[in-house]
């Protein structure tokens, strides 16, 4: 994420209030919090604000920022900023407060699930808990010509742009999933509950798997579902993205079907959702599916990119690796680390031993700081 999205989502009053709110009501003088994915640290300087006694800002992507912005503060000692991956991060206590948020629009996304389980295991104390407690992922079927369309439109207009073939990529497109804005009137069924899941629970697998039948409200088409999430914060404060709740930078996750799918009013809409969950950072991965008066249409995540058997290959554990002319290169530098000599030098040296790969100093001195970067 750019700095600029970071200073769009301090522009969202509903999502900082939420958990605002959360925080003065959990957080307790002498307390000690854990902000995972901390990004500007605003939630961290609430619980500062409430009187935790310690406050870790967890940081990867923008760590420098953070540091900046937390020595304004004037919280001294009692905020300390950890740089990169709570996953590699250790910490010399445990917290009474584990604060999160980095979900997708319909709360499963990226690494949540390694991120959750190793925070619960290593980070929080007996007894502690979590902001958010809880989540909900809903769900319903919604017609949305205008978002649909213009991810269809590559199909229909294959060979139309300046002479080019882009036909493909609809199918690319189609089977991604959205984020973007449903208004209420589009939903074609009436919400539903999928599933309730909860942080602090040590067995919590983060997947979601189903299928149901609900009738059409009208008649219309059913270009999508649209997932959104219901977080709860603290007891009695939640976080909702839903189709006409207040407006937050979340809006709407949106898995796309391949056709319309017509509807007729009161008629039976069959559709499914599911969502295998990342393991140890892997890629996470979605599936879905609508029918009705005869017709069914699907998709996937798995057909949103252009799969080359060659990169599956690349990761098999069959493969016999050889080293190439990269790991020569990082042996050599790795090697030239003798404890003594500095970045500057092993960059010399490897410059001269590579001349054709590092033309030039700054390019042999970044290689090697990247190397060895903590
Ligand atoms: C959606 S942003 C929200 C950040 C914060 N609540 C705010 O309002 O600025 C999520 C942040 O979490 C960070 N992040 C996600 N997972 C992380 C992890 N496991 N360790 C450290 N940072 C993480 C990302 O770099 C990103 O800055």
């Amino acid at each position: 994420m750019k700095l600029t999205e970071y200073a769009w989502m301090l522009d969202d009053p509903v999502r900082i209030g939420a958990y605002k709110r959360a925080i003065f009501q959990t957080v307790k003088p002498g307390d000690v919090v854990i902000e995972m994915g901390a990004g500007l640290g605003t939630y961290s300087f609430f619980a500062c604000q409430a009187g935790a006694s310690r406050v870790y800002a967890i940081e990867d992507s923008v760590a420098g920022a953070l540091e900046e912005l937390a020595r304004r503060q004037g919280f001294g000692e009692r905020l300390r900023v950890v740089r990169g991956n709570s996953l590699g991060a250790a910490l010399p206590e445990r917290a009474d407060w584990v604060i999160f948020e980095d979900f997708n629009s319909a709360f499963l996304g990226g690494g949540l699930a390694s991120v959750v389980r190793d925070a619960a295991e290593r980070f929080l104390a007996p007894g502690g808990g979590w902001i958010p407690s809880a989540a909900e992922v809903w769900a319903a079927l919604v017609e949305v010509p205008e978002s649909w369309g213009s991810l269809a439109r590559w199909r229909r207009e294959a060979g139309h742009l300046e002479g080019l073939d882009y036909g493909p990529l609809s199918g690319w497109v189609l089977n991604s999933g959205h984020k973007g804005r449903c208004a209420p009137e589009s939903l074609m069924s009436a919400p539903r509950l999928l599933r309730r899941f909860r942080l602090g629970d040590p067995g919590e697998s983060y997947d979601l798997s189903g299928a149901w039948e609900d009738p059409a409200r009208r008649a219309g088409n059913v270009h999508a579902i649209c997932a959104w999430f219901r977080l709860e914060l603290a007891e009695g404060v939640w976080l909702d993205n839903a189709p006409g709740a207040d407006e937050t930078v979340y809006e709407q996750e949106i898995f796309t079907l391949p056709e319309a799918l017509p509807a007729e009013a009161g008629g039976a809409l069959r559709w499914s959702l599911q969502c295998i969950p990342e393991r140890e950072g892997e890629q996470m991965w979605w599936k879905w599916g609508a029918e009705a008066g005869g017709k069914k249409f699907e998709g996937t995540t798995f057909a949103g990119f252009p799969l080359k058997l060659e990169a599956l290959a690349d990761r098999s554990a069959e493969k016999v690796p050889r080293p190439g002319r990269r790991q020569e290169i990082l042996r050599f530098v790795l090697d030239c680390a003798d404890g003594k000599l500095s970045q500057g030098g092993i960059a010399e040296k490897v410059r001269a031993a590579f001349p054709e790969e590092f033309p030039s100093e700054r390019k042999a001195l970044r290689y090697v700081a990247d190397v060895f970067r903590s």
